[in-house]
């Protein structure tokens, strides 16, 4: 782990990304993410194919769960233009709620408008992106996914007589586990989400100027571990969620979910390889509307005391093995409006402009790998 030093490529020192000393409420997971568009049919038939379920909703609603978390993990609302709407974060307790109200000014807890209305704050952040903050009294714990099938390795070789055969069938999508956020107005929306939440950094990659480019940031759980990260704030030029990810057991089911994918015609856009910061094996798909998702296996558990890790930003840092980075991967999904943003944000003083696509762009070229 790097504390925060200088960068290895250009000498510029690392700033830093505090956690909050007080935040306004610690979030337990990340619950839901709401999503609109035109594409009904097509969501459906991309989720199903993902792993996820349906859940019956209203009307121009498709709803769909995972095995664990809340009872729905995905909302995609019928509109005319697609878009993310935003995220729903879980607490554990509704006293929290009644703290967060307090602290943000916001009316609450109220019944949200979502499956079970459960009570809730709703928040906007800096890019006014609607952000709910939940008590589901539904909350579904993780399920035990049974013993690993031994594997033969080397001079240890329990299998025998025993072939591996795995149905063709969807992924086991056990849970929701995290989102990237990508926005230009950086520093704003990491303190938002650090300082309202209690999200705690536990990798950094920074520009060559030093400035922050991703934070991945876990919830805070004071010594019970969390995942490496739910949620990621990622310097991008426009505001938009980059991808969100589903836990599934292990490779085989990261695989075959892959393979179930590609027969029924999906793109995918990255994968199979491993991350280096967070560690899960990974696989990503193109879904409606340009938006991508992804399987997860195996990722790394920190407790509240691991100390942030600094490190340069690359284009090598991002996967320990995999295919090439597509070029696909990296190109923010861009509809009208996106355009627009996209031209507004580079040609004004926005937090991403020209300098910040020069930097990105020798940042991806450069070779630095996360300690
Ligand atoms: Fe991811």
């Amino acid at each position: 782990m790097t504390a925060p030093g200088v960068h290895p490529d250009s000498g510029a020192s690392y700033q830093e990304v505090p956690r909050a000393s007080a935040p306004h409420v610690k979030v337990h997971d990340l619950a839901l993410l709401e999503f609109q568009g035109p594409q009904l049919q097509r969501a459906r038939a991309f989720f199903t194919a993902f792993g996820l379920q349906t859940v019956a909703g209203a009307r121009d609603t498709e709803m769909f769960s995972a095995e664990a978390g809340a009872p729905v993990a995905i909302i995609y609302r019928k509109a005319p233009v697609a878009s993310f709407i935003g995220p729903t974060f879980a607490v554990r307790t509704c006293a929290e709620l009644e703290q967060l109200a307090r602290a943000t000014g916001s009316p609450g807890p109220v019944p949200q408008d979502l499956p079970g209305n459960p009570p809730g704050v709703l928040l906007r952040d800096p890019n006014g992106l609607q952000v709910r903050v939940a008590w589901f009294a539904d909350w579904r714990a993780l399920p035990s996914c049974g013993e690993a099938q031994p594997l033969n390795r080397g001079a240890d070789r329990p299998r025998s007589n025993a072939p591996l055969r795995h149905p063709r069938r969807p992924s086991r999508v056990l849970r929701l586990g995290h989102m990237v956020l990508g926005t230009p107005r950086w520093e704003a929306t990491a303190r938002f989400y650090i300082d309202n939440l209690g999200l705690i950094p536990s990798d950094v990659q920074a520009l060559p100027d030093g400035r922050p480019a991703v934070a991945f940031m876990r919830c805070d759980r004071g010594a019970e571990p969390a995942d490496h990260h739910s949620f990621v704030v990622a310097r991008l030029p426009v505001t938009d969620i980059e991808h969100a990810a589903f836990e599934v057991p292990d490779l085989d089911e990261v695989g075959m979910g892959g393979a179930v994918l590609q027969h029924q015609g999906f793109r995918r856009a990255w994968g199979i390889g491993r991350h280096i910061l967070g560690s899960q094996i990974f696989d990503y798909w193109f879904g409606p509307d340009g938006h991508k998702f992804e399987h997860f296996a195996d990722g790394d558990l920190f407790d509240a005391d691991r100390p942030t890790g600094y490190h340069a930003m690359s284009a090598a840092g991002l996967a320990e093995w995999a295919p090439p980075l597509p070029g696909a991967f990296l190109r923010p999904r861009l509809g009208r409006r996106e355009v627009a943003q996209l031209l507004r944000n580079l040609f004004t003083r926005s937090g991403f402009g020209i300098a910040e696509l020069r930097l990105m762009a020798k940042a991806m070229r450069s070779t630095s790998l996360p300690d």
